[in-house]
């Protein structure tokens, strides 16, 4: 073969590889092709808030019932939730009877839902929303109920019949780690055969990481989202852990996030008792950077002016929802501040500075300019916006400066770098 042939096989080679990691995104793996989750889904899920609460006789307004989904499903329309880009109204666990019927089908519980669920999914789709529903993979769900382990073909046809537009699946009671991986990898295979586009939320690498190192390449190819780390509780304790969880673990699971795939780090519990202002602020802005699913667990009936501004933040959630779809990642970690940063589209930066420390007052941290985004966010310049706490024009930038921003305790500062080159070609056209 002479150089020439394996000079041109070469540069096709090259030009290819090239290609493929354009088209198939960073971490050359293709994700689940169901054309859905091209950014990170967003709506309301009722665990974290009503968890398994099925006591309707003494608490009819919190139990699991038809009743608090439509009353979601109204005020999701009705206050500028689904406007704002909440689109997912979803039931978790306990929503079951505690048997099949007698074709093998799984049935909502007929006094908690007494017109069924293809009902509930009618009328949440005439408000321009969508449903989701929960399942688990194993022999029960996580609270008892029927699980799919050998009706996954029915289940998903089940779903598929009554309009379901998410599946929430979980891994409880999974005999093996085999049993695990295979009974999330049949009910993806199941829901695409039903034909119906059904955005698919696993657990898998949850219930893996004990035993196994996931495989994200592989769950990617199955899962439009999973779930790594444990529940979130409404506390500041539970979402430090979630966030120390993904800057310990950013090395595995930062690059396979993408179109169509991401990492699920739980339910924004914003709106209800455990966090303060400043950790609520945290929460939304570190969401943002890590390219969260925004699943919203609150009361919509009961929700304070600031939690629902705050949730509601079209600048924060431009950011969550940009176009480029990359994961951010912790860039350092100094003095009880963490900094981290995501890259965005048109050459643009998020950054956010948390201030770790739970004493004391606001603290002064400051950013050398040229550390951020690899030296590329702001070289030669960019027009820093500071987004949370408050919005606030903070001007140009060269790349030798520095900028100084003060943070609340347990508090972040999250900030959008335009970048000037972008900027001057926008303003010449
Ligand atoms: C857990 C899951 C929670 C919730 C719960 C329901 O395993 O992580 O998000 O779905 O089961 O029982």
């Amino acid at each position: 073969m002479n150089l020439m042939s394996r000079v041109t096989r070469l540069g096709c080679a090259l030009a290819f590889c090239c290609l493929a990691l354009v088209l198939w995104g960073v971490p050359g793996t293709r994700a689940l092709n169901n054309g859905l989750a091209m950014t990170p889904t967003m709506g309301w899920l009722h665990w974290e808030r009503f968890m398994c609460n099925v006591n309707c006789q003494e608490e009819p307004d919190s139990c699991i019932s038809e009743k608090l989904f439509l009353q979601m499903a109204d005020l999701m329309v009705s206050d500028g939730w689904k406007d704002a880009g909440y689109q997912y109204l979803c039931i978790d666990d306990c929503w079951m009877a505690p048997q099949r019927d007698s074709k093998g089908r799984l049935q909502a519980d007929s006094n908690r839902f007494p017109n069924g669920i293809r009902h509930l999914a009618d009328f949440v789709h005439s408000k321009g929303l969508k449903l989701g529903i929960y399942a688990d993979a194993g022999n029960k769900t996580c609270a008892g109920y029927p699980g799919s382990y050998g009706y996954y073909d029915i289940d998903a046809k089940t779903f598929a019949d009554w309009g379901v537009d998410l599946l929430k699946f979980d891994g409880c009671y999974c005999d093996s780690v085999k049993h695990l991986a295979d009974g999330y990898k049949q009910m993806s295979l199941a829901l695409n055969r039903t034909g119906r586009s059904i955005v698919y939320s696993c657990e898998w690498p949850l219930y893996a990481w004990p035993f196994v190192k996931p495989n994200y390449t592989e769950i990617r190819q199955y899962c439009n989202h999973w779930r790594n780390s444990a529940d979130i509780y409404d506390s500041w304790q539970s979402v430090r852990s979630i966030l120390d969880w993904t800057s310990s673990n950013q090395e595995s699971v930062v690059p396979a996030a993408g179109p169509g795939g991401w990492n699920d780090p739980d339910m924004l519990v914003i709106g209800n008792f455990g966090l303060s202002q400043d950790q609520q602020v945290t929460q939304m802005a570190l969401w943002a950077i890590m390219a969260a699913p925004l699943f919203m667990s609150n009361d919509l009936r009961h929700i304070s002016p600031e939690a629902k501004g705050l949730l509601q933040n079209k600048d924060v959630i431009a950011i969550n929802q940009d176009p480029l779809g990359k994961q951010g990642y912790r860039l350092r970690k100094n003095d009880n501040f963490e900094v981290w940063e995501r890259p965005l589209s048109n050459l643009a930066w998020a950054v956010a500075v948390v201030n770790l420390q739970d004493i004391g007052g606001p603290r002064y941290y400051t950013i050398p300019i040229a550390s951020l985004g690899k030296g590329l966010a702001c070289n030669p310049a960019c027009l820093i916006t500071q987004l949370l706490p408050v919005k606030t024009k903070l001007g140009f930038y060269e790349w030798t400066k520095s900028l100084k921003t003060q943070i609340n305790p347990t508090g972040t500062v999250l900030l959008r770098l335009e970048s000037a080159s972008k900027i001057a070609s926008k303003s010449s056209l």
